[in-house]
């Protein structure tokens, strides 16, 4: 029978990928969205992707009483929960704010999902969680710490859902730990379209790409690094919304909580970024090199066997995969949505 699954955050940039993952798979979907930082345009051109309509309720996860009026509506069998905020020094300046809108949300939502007796939950967490610690590359048993607010209230609902799982059995949890999610759906209707200055890097470099801004700052070229500048693991949001589709697929055989990294455990330099970006779209990306950003670490990337072992899922597409599809998006939506 076609399962129904209700998607938190549905409008956002991976939330968006991932309900058409979901659609093309044969998934029934809900959405859930305050539209706080995204915009409702988004789920129309996934409608306008997959050729399948489905329900956008614009509601806040805080508010129980709608919240819980959606669970009435619909006969849901799982939530993906991408729903929250994620800038890190937005965090910091609101840290009231942040773990409200996080935390409190996804207590809201396990609640309203008891009464409902839902009880299957993918829940987006980050490799934010392995903290200060260099040890790359991190595997899911790898110590865990917070630096900043955002990063708190990821092992903050990490520790609250094992703690579900503890004490009601019924529940199946699968927490994703994501690593640099960047790219684009290949049709380009679909993107990440951040509010104002753009924090991380693929979308700082494609808004210099299409001129919105002059120059990219890297911060900092003496890690210890091939290259002296900051490795990450780069994924193609396509790849990690596939991830969720598998995890899905996986939560009928498994019991309480699961940890999957989701990234591709490849180690990508900025400088590797830049010059792939340059190379295969044709366009310079001028950059100066400037001190360290506070709270970076010099090498994050992800084991990622347990993913593949367990989910059959690994990640495919490649780095020229990832800068083509971020800007055929940019280039597409110069302004984002707006
Ligand atoms: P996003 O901001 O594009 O999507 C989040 C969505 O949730 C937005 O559409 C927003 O409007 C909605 N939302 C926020 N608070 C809400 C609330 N109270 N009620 C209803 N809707 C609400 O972010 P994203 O990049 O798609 O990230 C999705 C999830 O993945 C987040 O939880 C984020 O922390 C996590 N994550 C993201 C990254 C990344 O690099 N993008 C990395 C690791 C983890
Ligand atoms: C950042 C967050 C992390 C969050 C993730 C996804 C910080 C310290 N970390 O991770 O918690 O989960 O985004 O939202 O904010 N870079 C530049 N110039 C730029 C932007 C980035 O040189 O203008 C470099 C960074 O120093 C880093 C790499 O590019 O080496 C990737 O940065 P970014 O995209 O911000 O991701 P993370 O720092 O890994």
């Amino acid at each position: 029978m076609q399962q129904t699954i209700l998607v938190t955050g549905g409008a956002g940039y991976i939330g968006s990928h991932t309900c058409v993952c979901l659609l093309e798979a044969g998934y029934q979907v809900i959405v859930v969205d305050n539209f706080s930082n995204s915009n409702i345009i988004a789920p129309e051109r996934v409608q306008q992707i997959t050729g399948k309509t489905f329900t956008v309720h614009p509601v806040d996860i805080c508010d129980r009483k709608t919240l819980a009026a959606v669970f009435a509506e619909h006969d849901i069998d799982a939530v993906i929960h991408f729903a929250g905020f994620k800038a890190v020094g937005e965090s910091i300046e609101q840290p009231l704010n942040y773990y409200h809108n996080n935390i409190y949300g996804t207590i809201t939502l396990c609640e309203v999902m008891a009464e409902a007796g839902v009880k299957t939950m993918i829940f987006s967490s980050s490799a934010t969680v392995y903290g200060m610690n260099d040890n790359v590359p991190f595997k899911e048993s790898a110590p865990t710490s917070a630096t900043n607010p955002y990063g708190h209230t990821k092992l903050f609902i990490e520790q609250i859902l094992q703690d579900v799982c503890i004490a009601d059995p019924e529940w199946t949890v699968t927490l994703l730990r994501y690593f640099n999610p960047v790219g684009a759906h290949h049709s380009g209707l679909i993107g990440e379209d951040p509010n104002g200055v753009p924090n991380n890097l693929m979308p700082f470099i494609s808004q210099v790409a299409v001129g919105r801004l002059k120059k990219l700052k890297i911060f900092g070229n003496d890690y210890p690094t091939p290259d002296g500048t900051g490795v990450r693991d780069y994924i193609h949001v396509i790849d990690l919304a596939d991830g969720h589709v598998k995890a899905l697929e996986s939560t009928g055989k498994q019991k309480g909580v699961a940890i999957y990294n989701l990234g591709t455990g490849h180690g990508i330099s900025v400088l590797d970024v830049v010059t792939t970006f340059e190379k295969i779209n044709g366009i310079p990306i001028p950059y100066k090199i400037v001190p360290r950003r506070p709270g970076d670490i010099a090498s994050s990337f992800a084991d990622p066997k347990k993913a593949k072992n367990i989910l059959q899922w690994i990640a495919k597409k490649t780095l020229e995969d990832m800068v083509r599809d971020a800007w055929n998006w940019q280039q597409k939506n110069p302004n984002g949505y707006a």
